[in-house]
């Protein structure tokens, strides 16, 4: 328990001390934002100055401005934004289609569980699979079997490039080390993982090339590629709109960023929320609890995302987890797009702007023993979910995170359908697993096991 308020001391002294500072690393000078307003005034009010990316983090995190989470803020990333948003909606979210395929997901990861039942095992592989399934779906239009070598790889490489020490990170995107010594260091290269992962994109987008047919769009690299056909011949002439951004170079780094950031953030929140039911007992026999009231004792019933105001403990357990451990607790790196002013402060074009999202997760003004975890303070006096002000897990702003609405129902659906299946314990004899996190350029939990029993 020491350790675990240590951790909780290293991110809430930012937020007591200061709610904007800047510090300098090497070269580099940042702004460091805490607590809700101030993140509001930079990401809302002056959403568009500050919707930049750093020039050292757009270079060190390897694709070049290219994709969606490194581009520049421009008219060609307003484009590619509008294209994964319609995508994603064309290829399920809009309709069931997106719920029906988490269900089917979850199912089959529930079976894969079942044969794991009683045994010791970590979780943070098996929620990959799950939801890594979902994008590569959705994106590249193939669902892995969980066996498969190919799909292990490109999960290893994900591990890789988010379990990175955020130090480590940090001085590679303050680019401290020169660039001879750099090169040589390609253990610190954070493109590397990234680049193995490309290496496979671009076989699968040559495959869809050679059948490719514009009738029959069955994915969102089938749709990029016709946009590209439609710039060519001509067809966005006069009708308002282009496509000048759809390159071969843009689709590769736009499936990566799907990949990269669709897959970790979700499975990473799915696995402290398990990690919190083992911790916290009486939480997970309420959330079952209530699972069984909506969904009985059948085995193979899946509660639907309009089942979420039946399931008020539920969803607000999922709320809370989120709350106090935020997988992307520092957001993404934001910079100026021109002179402004935050907090009083002028602030000149190019300055990096870290947006502490944790501290607005453990505000005491908002939150009362923050690091307490307490899923009914998500409930209203009539038990209804509220809406609660000092959250942000998604960020907010025209650089808000672009899956939001895909991962609510994602996290919605694969902890209702393993809660309902399974108990989740901690090991005899064992000490208890620890809440601390992990910092990588995400928060995970450290490494942990934990023993399931099947329920239904
Ligand atoms: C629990 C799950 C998730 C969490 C907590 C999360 C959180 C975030 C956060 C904090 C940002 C940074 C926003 C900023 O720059 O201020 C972000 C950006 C982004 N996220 Fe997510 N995310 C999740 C799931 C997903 C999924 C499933 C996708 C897949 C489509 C996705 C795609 C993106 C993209 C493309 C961006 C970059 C947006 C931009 O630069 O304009 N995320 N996300």
């Amino acid at each position: 328990m020491r350790k675990e308020r240590k951790a909780q001391f290293k991110f809430n002294r930012c937020l007591k001390l200061f709610c904007f500072f800047n510090f300098q690393i090497g070269p580099s000078y940042f702004v460091i934002l805490n607590g809700i307003d101030g993140i509001r005034e930079a990401l809302v009010e002056r959403g568009d100055d500050c919707a930049g990316r750093p020039e050292m983090f757009i270079k060190s995190f390897g694709a070049g401005g290219k994709g969606i989470i490194t581009h520049s803020f421009d008219s060609d990333l307003q484009e590619q934004k509008k294209f994964a948003l319609r995508s994603l909606k064309c290829f399920g979210l809009e309709g069931a289609s997106m719920e029906a395929r988490i269900k089917r997901e979850s199912i089959s990861l529930a079976e894969l569980l079942l044969e794991k039942a009683g045994e010791a095992i970590g979780m943070a592989r098996y929620l990959q699979l799950g939801t890594s399934n979902v994008i590569c779906s959705v994106t590249f239009g193939e669902r892995f079997d969980y066996n498969s070598g190919q799909f292990q790889f490109l999960l290893d490489q994900l591990d890789e490039q988010f379990y990175t020490n955020p130090f480590k990170y940090l001085l590679q995107i303050a680019r401290i080390i020169p660039k001879p010594l750099r090169k040589r260091m390609s253990w610190m290269d954070l493109a590397s993982p990234a680049e193995k992962v490309l290496g496979y994109l671009s076989k699968v987008i040559e495959e869809h090339h050679t059948k490719f047919n514009p009738d029959c769009l069955l994915d969102i690299i089938d749709a990029f590629l016709l946009k590209q056909e439609q710039h060519k011949a001509g067809y966005f002439e006069n009708r308002g709109e282009s496509a000048k951004s759809f390159n071969n170079e843009q689709l590769k780094y736009l499936l990566l960023d799907f990949f990269l950031a669709g897959t970790e953030t979700t499975a990473t929140t799915l696995n402290w929320a398990l990690l919190f039911m083992i911790r916290f007992p009486r939480v997970q026999d309420k959330v079952q609890e209530e699972l069984d009231m909506l969904l009985g004792k059948d085995p193979n019933a899946v509660a639907s995302m309009s089942d979420r105001r039946s399931l008020p403990y539920t969803s607000a357990t999922l709320l809370e987890i989120q709350r106090i451990r935020p997988v992307a607790p520092m957001g993404t790196p934001h910079s100026t797009i021109r002179d402004t002013c935050l907090h009083g402060y002028e602030l000149p074009k190019g300055t990096p702007i870290i947006t502490n999202l944790w501290s607005v997760h453990h505000d005491e003004k908002y939150w009362p023993n923050p690091e307490e975890f307490v899923p009914s303070r998500m409930l209203d006096e009539d038990g209804i979910i509220i809406r609660p002000y000092s959250f942000l897990p998604f960020a907010i702003g025209p650089r808000a995170c672009l899956g939001e609405q895909l991962a609510k129902l994602e996290l919605f659906i694969f902890f209702t359908t393993l809660m309902h299946r399974f108990s989740f314990s901690s090991l005899q004899g064992q000490p208890m697993p620890s809440l601390e996190p992990h910092l990588g350029i995400s928060m995970t939990p450290k490494p942990y096991k934990l023993c399931i029993t099947q329920r239904l």
